[in-house]
């Protein structure tokens, strides 16, 4: 061969052995990704790591699609080196002899072997992943899914499901909304009433049994939590959305309105306060390295009516020169939070709380009233960390599609799945730009989710955008590209047992 030709010849081997790879179809798609033409193939891993915790996690996610005959411990000449970074990330760099694999916070473990299980499933046969590096930062620390077992009870299966699927899709916060007016469904051992008379009836069965979660389902679902990477914000909420409570407990009700029969707590009762506080003193109990308990504090002005009635609120106005009930509000939520402070990093509020002038530091403020953007304003002014869930287009109680009929709208307006990939930029100059963001998060609202099949239906494919939204920067963002993953997903979500919606007729119950 002429030397010209052998030349050409030459550069194209060695830049097909340097050639990058197409960048694989990860979802939530990573921040940094740089993979060759090389592959790393093993039909078995041996892993050195530090502890036990991190082995088992490591067995269960890598074994997952059943393609590894075997994951083992052992330090010597070990195919997964794990081990820990100082950062909020976490990194992968994987060679043709091996992989290391190295992480920050706990839930980053989980991260960066789901992207191993993805990058293997595209695979021919066997377990095979490219090689190269991922160096992954989360864009928010908060990514988050909320539900509403008060209206409509999942019960234990489904929400492990349900994390099992917030695991695939890198989200780390479960907010469990367990108290409302339909329904009380956490047991409190010092008030069995609680669960014996406020836990039957459903949100469209008031002669529905006893549906709530035991102690032991409680302990159980924050450990398979915790190994997900997954962590709880428990929710009581208060002082409104107490009915459910209040059926049994009357003696603590602050009473309600016609739409909302017994709908708060009474704000200034010693007696009610001690009983919060005990309920709330076993749910510590239950969730002992929760960072966050959520107070709830939304939507009071519905049933506060009574209040002016109530004698020991008529004292307390007194006392205390107040001249509007939500003076009387306002001290009930900062007592509560400032009770809770000591042994909670920071206590969770819906936005309306922000009037009342909590501690910056110790509070947590939930950003839900997608028509009134200047509470998110407020919020941000006042220095509070704000979780972004606005109903639009963050609440899956509302419609996805323009053609479906059961489900909630706003003027028109729903939550489709362009617009969740697609936030909170949208948002523009609606977020302040002084605005302190720990994440993003999905709220499902049960009223018209009765069966599991219709939480799926709402919930999935909506959960893969909100993911994508949370984790990846608005640069790396490309709606075709997240339908293409989605691809991918979705069946790994129907091998769990879930039934995303895929474009056929709408689960209406
Ligand atoms: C809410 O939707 N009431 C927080």
């Amino acid at each position: 061969m002429p030397l010209r030709p052998r030349i050409v010849a030459l550069l194209a081997c060695v830049c097909a052995s340097l050639a990058f790879a197409a960048e694989p179809l990860l979802l939530p798609r990573p921040n940094a990704v740089e993979l060759t033409a090389e592959t790393f193939t093993a039909t078995e891993l041996t892993v050195s790591c530090e502890s036990g915790a991190e082995f088992a996690k490591v067995q269960r996610i890598l074994t997952a699609d059943g393609k590894l005959t075997q994951v083992r411990r052992s330090e010597t000449n070990p195919t997964l080196r794990v081990s820990r970074l100082k950062t909020s990330a976490y990194a992968l760099r994987i060679q043709p002899k091996g992989i290391d694999l190295a992480y920050g916070p706990e839930d980053q473990l989980n991260a960066a072997l789901t992207t191993l299980r993805q990058l293997a499933w595209a695979a021919q046969s066997g377990w095979s992943v490219p090689c190269g590096t991922i160096s992954d930062t989360p864009r928010y620390g908060h990514r988050g899914f909320m539900l509403d077992e008060s209206r409509h009870f999942t019960g234990k299966a489904g929400v492990k499901r349900l994390l099992d699927a917030m695991e695939l899709l890198k989200l780390n916060v479960f907010h469990w909304h367990l108290t409302d007016e339909p329904g009380w469904r956490i047991e409190i051992k010092k008030y069995p009433k609680l669960t014996t008379t406020g836990a039957l009836g459903n949100y469209t069965d008031k002669d529905a049994p006893a549906t709530f979660y035991t102690q032991d389902d409680v302990r159980e679902i924050v450990a398979y939590a915790e190994a997900r990477g997954i962590t709880i914000i428990p929710e009581i909420d208060m002082p409104g959305h107490a009915a459910a409570a209040n059926r049994a407990y009357p003696e603590f009700s602050g009473g309600g309105s016609k739409k909302y029969p017994d709908f708060t707590f009474n704000p200034a009762k010693a007696e009610t306060d001690a009983f919060l506080k005990d309920i709330l003193a076993e749910v510590r109990t239950l969730f002992p390295k929760s960072p966050v308990i959520h107070l709830g504090g939304d939507e009071v002005h519905f049933g506060w009516e009574q209040w002016p009635k109530l004698p020991e609120v008529q004292k307390l106005m007194a006392d205390e020169k107040f001249t509007k009930l939500d003076e009387v509000e306002g001290r009930f939520v900062r007592r509560m939070a400032d009770h809770l402070a000591p042994t909670w990093t920071q206590v969770g509020l819906w936005d309306e709380a922000s009037r009342f002038n909590l501690p910056p530091a110790k509070t947590l403020l939930f950003w839900w009233r997608h028509d009134k953007p200047q509470g998110l304003k407020d919020a941000a002014e006042k220095g509070y960390d704000i979780v972004l869930c606005p109903r639009i287009p963050l609440y899956f109680d509302f419609v996805q599609d323009g053609t479906h009929k059961s489900g909630r709208r706003w003027a028109g307006k729903f939550a489709e799945l362009a617009a969740i990939h697609a936030f909170p930029e949208s948002l523009g100059a609606t977020l302040p730009a002084n605005a302190k963001i720990r994440g993003l998060q999905a709220n499902l609202w049960t009223e018209t989710a009765v069966t599991q099949e219709r939480r799926d239906f709402l919930t999935f494919p909506r959960l893969l955008a909100l993911a994508e939204s949370a984790w990846t920067q608005p640069a790396r963002k490309d709606f075709p590209r997240f339908q293409q993953a989605s691809a991918t997903v979705i069946p790994h979500l129907e091998a769990l047992g879930l039934k995303p919606w895929k474009g056929d007729a709408e689960v209406a119950k």
